[in-house]
């Protein structure tokens, strides 16, 4: 229970997802609307985002949200909305200097000014209504740097700050906010497209228990939520508590070679 507010009740609430084409948004959709949620999904594929809304009996939105004058779009469809699900992203790996300026100014686009934006047109309704609640989609990529990763970690490490701060802004106006962090997610979505194998031991999550992760940081109003196995899960504690060792570490085990390979299978979701 929230301070001056009750948790969000699911059932009968509407949610939006952003990026419900991806893998992982659709787990959280089709969860969402398990639960007995009405659904606002966006995406840009329209042809998987139609499928997709027909299946949920969703209003569909197709929309870059890169674009400023789409995410317009999407504020006025969202005013009546109780949950965001902030998901929509881009893997945004690769060396820095391999990222065109236009490339760089998308995937701040997209992974965190979108979210910053849509959060801002929503705390007014939500705050009037004293009754909301926000989850952003991180990543273990917001507590732990990697080479060839630089702008997905800034965007991700950005929306952790980003997430935390506003929870701790809305605590007394009847708005939750929390954090999703999973990591390597296996069967859909942009590491399986990658088509990279990991290395023994490095073990992933299927999109339905980041999904389960979305219901449970909703109904027990939690800040943060970690979607890996416990090892993946402790390096990335270790790597927020002490930066330094943990990447000498990493580097020692072949982290190196890993993200490389996965900028690699990624180079076409710029
Ligand atoms: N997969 C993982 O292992 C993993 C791990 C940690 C965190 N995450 C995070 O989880 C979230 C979902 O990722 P995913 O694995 O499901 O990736 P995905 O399958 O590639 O889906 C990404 C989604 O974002 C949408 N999107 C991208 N750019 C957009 C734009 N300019 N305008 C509107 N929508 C846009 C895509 O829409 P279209 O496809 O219609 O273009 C798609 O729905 C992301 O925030 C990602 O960073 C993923």
């Amino acid at each position: 229970m929230r301070l001056g507010s009750q948790v969000v009740q699911l059932s009968g609430s509407t949610a939006l997802v952003t990026g419900a084409t991806g893998g992982i948004g659709q787990a959280i959709a089709r969860t969402l609307h398990g639960q007995g949620a009405r659904l606002i999904v966006t995406g840009r594929r329209s042809d998987v985002l139609e499928q997709l809304a027909a299946e949920l009996g969703a209003s569909a939105l197709t929309i870059d949200i890169s674009l400023h004058d789409e995410l317009e779009r999407l504020f006025a469809a969202a005013q009546e909305v109780d949950i965001l699900i902030a998901n929509a992203g881009l893997p945004a790996s690769g060396e820095l200097d391999s990222f065109s300026e236009a490339e760089i100014d998308r995937a701040l686009a997209v992974n965190l000014r979108a979210p910053i934006m849509l959060a801002r047109a929503l705390v007014p309704p939500m705050t009037e209504r004293g009754r909301g609640h926000m989850v952003f989609i991180s990543s273990l990529s917001g507590k732990a740097a990697t080479p060839a990763a630089s702008l997905y970690n800034a965007t991700k490490f950005g929306l952790r700050g980003f997430s935390w701060a506003l929870r701790a802004e809305l605590r007394d106006r009847g708005v939750g906010v929390s954090l999703i962090c999973p990591g390597f997610v296996s069967e859909a979505g942009m590491f399986v497209d990658a088509d990279v194998k990991l290395p023994p031991g490095i073990g992933t999550r299927p999109p339905r228990e980041v999904a389960r992760a979305v219901i449970n940081a909703i109904e027990h109003d939690r800040g943060e939520i970690d979607v890996a196995p416990l090892p993946l899960r402790a390096s990335a504690f270790f790597a927020n508590l002490a930066p330094a060792t943990a990447s000498n570490l990493a580097r020692r085990l072949g982290s190196d070679r890993l993200a490389r390979e996965v900028a690699g299978g990624q180079r076409d979701k710029r």
